[in-house]
Parts: structure tokens; C-alpha cells; sequence
């Protein structure tokens, strides 16, 4: 409980999904304050209104994370509107899924910046405060396709990659230079929020939103320094690293189904 007790908490994305659940979850074990920046001006205010017609001290911020320079701007405006933010949550993410060689220039580096570049750039704006105080929490949310190689999903798995590589170097230089600042890294399979529609799992289980939102929740309590879902995730790591790349195609890509999840890719459709 003591974890959110009066923290202020910004997230990123919190307008819809994942990071929606988190943030009411988070108000309801005692956030002082609750901080969201999205892209949606609608889904924003929204969620604003829901949350603040329960009570709950929330701050919303317009931004597009992969613009540095309204992450520079909104960054300023959260330490003085609201003061030294005590957890940051960096969930906003994209996919586009389709082959890569059907991807424009634009289409690159729209997923690189959202999902990788700005989970270094935001946290590159609330870090020294953090540092300073030895005190806070950065929770990155990656994704199981920074583990794994999958068809439809080239330009998300390699922004993933980056971000859980750049994730948990943060956390070792943080553990060396700042002990009580802290580093979450969560990889999480499909969960059923609609940004990943239509795709089909044959074995392994699409978690539901509010199951995947309690995880990360008790990660961040517990410190974890990976979170991942459903349980079979954790094994991802070991079997990826003992089989020969041939046996895990055969096995987890075409056995389990996973190199044709994408195939019937819809994604969001509004
Ligand atoms: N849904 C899944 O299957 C799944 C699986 C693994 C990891 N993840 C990761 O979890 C995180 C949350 O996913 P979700 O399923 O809740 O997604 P979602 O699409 O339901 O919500 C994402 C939120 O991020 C916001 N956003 C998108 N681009 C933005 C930008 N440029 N600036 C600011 N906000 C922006 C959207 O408006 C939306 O409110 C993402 O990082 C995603 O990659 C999701």
C-alpha cells in the first residue's frame, strides 16, 4: 500500500488501455497525485473528468511523446504545476503491423520514437530530480516481441528490443549510482486492449487488462526488475537461449502458433 501512498505518478498513455487501468488501480491504493499525458485530447479528458468525478487528484497533459520538444515543454509544466514526479510509468506505445518491406520511412521512425526514443527522453527529463532525492521509480513497459522475433512485427520488436536493452542498463547504472532509484522492466504478451485486434494465439493465453494492470501494479510494489505475462514469458529467456534458432522456429513459432498471431492483424479500427 505504502508504495503510492501520496506519490505523484505520471503515465504515459494513460488516456486508454493498460494504462487507463493502471491509473485508477494506482489512485485507488492511495496516489496522491496522478499525472497522464496522452496524445488523445478526447480519451484524455475523459478519463480527466471519470477520474476526477470519483475524487482523485488527476493532471492531464496533451502530448505527443515522440516530440522532444513538447516532452521538454510538458516536463517543465509537470514540476511546476504538480512538483517531483515519484513514479514514472512510460506505457504509451504503437504498432503499425505489416511487413517491413511494406513500411514507409515515416512508418519507422513513428515506432522507434513512440516506443523506444521517448522512454529515454521523458526519463531523461525526471531522472536527475530523482537521482538527487535517491528516491523514485521508472516502470518501463516493453513488450515479449523485444524477445522474440516475429513476422508483421519487425520495426515493434525492434523498438522493443531497444527499450528493454536501454531499460535494464538503466537499472544497473542506477543500482551503482543511485540505489533507491529504481527500474521496472515489463514484457507482457497480447492483452486483449484493442491496440493488438485480431491477432490469434493458438497456446499461449491473451491476458486480459486488468490481470496484466494488477501485475504491473504488484511489480512496482514488489520492485521487480522484470515483470512479464502470462507466466510462460519467464521461460522465453531460458528456452530462447538453449534451443538452436531452428528448434525454437519450429517449436514456439510454428508449434505454439506465435510467427502466425499477426496474420489477421486488425489493430485498432477507430
Ligand atoms: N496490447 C498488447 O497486446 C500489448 C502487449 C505487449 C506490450 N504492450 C505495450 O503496453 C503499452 C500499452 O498498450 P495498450 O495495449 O494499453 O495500448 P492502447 O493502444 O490501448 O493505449 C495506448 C495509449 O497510448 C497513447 N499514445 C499512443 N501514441 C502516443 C504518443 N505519440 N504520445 C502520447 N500518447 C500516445 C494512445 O493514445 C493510448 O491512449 C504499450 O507500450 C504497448 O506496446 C501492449
Amino acid at each position: 500500500m505504502s508504495t503510492f501512498k501520496r506519490k505523484t505518478i505520471l503515465i504515459t498513455g494513460g488516456a486508454a488501455g493498460i494504462g487507463k487501468i493502471m491509473a485508477h488501480k494506482i489512485l485507488e491504493l492511495g496516489a496522491g497525485k496522478m499525472i497522464l499525458w496522452d496524445i488523445n485530447k478526447e480519451n484524455l479528458e475523459f478519463t480527466e473528468a471519470e477520474l476526477k468525478g470519483q475524487g482523485y487528484n488527476v493532471y492531464s497533459y496533451i502530448v505527443d511523446v515522440a516530440n522532444l520538444d513538447q516532452v521538454k515543454q510538458s516536463a517543465q509544466k509537470v514540476k511546476s504545476d504538480v512538483g517531483k514526479v515519484d513514479i514514472l510509468i512510460n506505457n504509451a506505445g504503437v504498432v503499425v503491423g505489416k511487413f517491413f518491406h511494406e513500411h514507409t520511412h515515416k512508418d519507422i521512425d513513428f515506432s522507434m520514437n513512440i516506443n523506444a526514443s521517448a522512454l529515454m527522453h521523458i526519463t531523461r527529463e525526471f531522472l536527475d530530480d530523482m537521482i538527487n532525492a535517491n528516491e523514485g521509480h521508472i516502470v518501463n513497459i516493453a513488450s515479449a516481441a523485444g524477445m522474440v522475433s516475429n513476422p508483421k512485427m519487425s520495426i515493434y520488436c525492434a523498438s522493443k528490443w531497444a527499450a528493454i536493452g536501454w531499460s535494464d542498463s538503466l537499472r544497473l547504472e542506477m543500482e551503482r549510482i543511485a540505489k533507491g532509484v529504481k527500474i521496472t522492466t515489463v514484457t507482457p504478451y497480447y492483452i486483449s486492449t484493442g491496440m493488438f485486434d485480431g491477432v490469434k494465439s493458438r497456446i499461449i493465453p491473451i491476458v486480459k487488462p486488468e490481470k496484466a494492470a494488477n501485475k504491473i501494479i504488484r511489480g512496482i510494489r514488489k520492485n521487480r526488475v522484470f515483470v512479464r505475462m502470462p507466466w510462460l514469458v519467464y521461460l522465453l529467456p531460458l528456452i530462447k537461449g538453449v534451443l538452436p534458432t531452428r528448434w525454437f522456429d519450429l517449436i514456439v513459432g510454428k508449434g505454439f502458433g506465435v510467427y502466425k498471431s499477426m496474420d489477421e492483424f486488425k489493430g485498432h479500427t477507430k
